[in-house]
């Protein structure tokens, strides 16, 4: 299928505390999102490459316009020793205040044709390229919608705050344990038929505030659609940088063994 990645770079970064759009906090010489795009291209699954970035900031829109002519650079060498290939068309949005309304603003910027979409975190910049693979091959097989995940290690607990005297022992209280086996941590990119992709958005252009901030990514969406949602394997790089120390093991990733 005709496919395109949407890459969401639109976000604040205000949990990594570098005071920038985490798409441009530096990472191994170049940027977050620098590395995120050069990712998408080596996987060589996407005729488009759609990114959100933060309304008005010229800097990454400048990121964007030097990685596609980083692009086209490679594909005229490719060309020049007979490996013509068709490279990506780079797209360029502005994102929205919430990562669904980037992931819509991107959906309508996408070429006639296109009929899957993965849709990627910038934040992932380390995926490997065989799980763009494992997704794109998902969809190929007739899948609507996958997601690569991975195993949870830790225990994972539910909680609400206590109330009551019980607050002067503890913040929370425990009110459920998932059983782990069962448990998945979701990753990026997320793949879909494009049709079903957008009847997803469709639904979630009505939420309230409050329903709007539980969404966190594009599959759950889709679940509430009622469409099967399959999971393939992630891997361990494609970590999402969020924290200060998650940059402190990419910079890891890119020098070491893995990288
Ligand atoms: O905030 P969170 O870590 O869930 O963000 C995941 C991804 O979504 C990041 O790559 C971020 O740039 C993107 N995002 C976006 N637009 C927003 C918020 C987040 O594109 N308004």
């Amino acid at each position: 299928p005709v496919t395109a990645v949407i890459v969401v770079a639109a976000g604040s970064g205000q949990r990594l505390g570098y005071g920038m759009p985490k798409a441009k906090v530096p990472l191994g010489g170049d940027s977050i999102l620098t590395h995120a795009l050069r990712g998408v291209a080596a996987a060589g699954i996407a005729q488009q490459i759609c990114v959100a970035i933060p309304p008005g900031d010229a800097e990454l829109r400048a990121l964007c316009e030097a990685f596609a002519q980083e692009l086209a650079a490679a594909h005229r060498r490719n060309a020049a020793t007979g490996h013509a290939l068709q490279g990506p068309v780079v797209t360029v949005v502005e994102g929205g205040a919430s990562r669904a309304e980037s992931v819509r603003a991107a959906m309508a910027a996408l070429l006639p044709g296109v009929e899957s979409v993965l849709v990627h975190d910038a934040a992932r910049a380390l995926t490997p390229e065989s799980v763009f693979h494992r997704v794109a091959a998902a969809l190929g097989a007739g899948a609507a919608a996958v997601i690569p995940v991975m195993p949870v290690v830790d225990t994972v607990k539910t909680v609400e705050p206590t109330t009551g005297a019980g607050a002067a022992v503890a913040p929370e209280l425990v009110t459920g344990t998932a059983p782990r086996e069962s448990l998945r941590a979701v990753q990026t990119p997320q793949g879909f038929a494009l049709d079903t992709l957008k009847r997803a958005h469709e639904a979630a252009a009505g939420f309230d505030a409050g329903q709007a901030a539980l969404v966190t990514d594009d599959a759950m969406l889709v679940e509430l659609l009622g469409v099967p949602v399959h999971a393939v394997r992630g891997a361990s790089q494609s970590l999402k940088i969020t924290t200060p120390l998650d940059l402190v093991l990419a910079e890891g990733l890119l020098e070491g063994p893995l990288g």
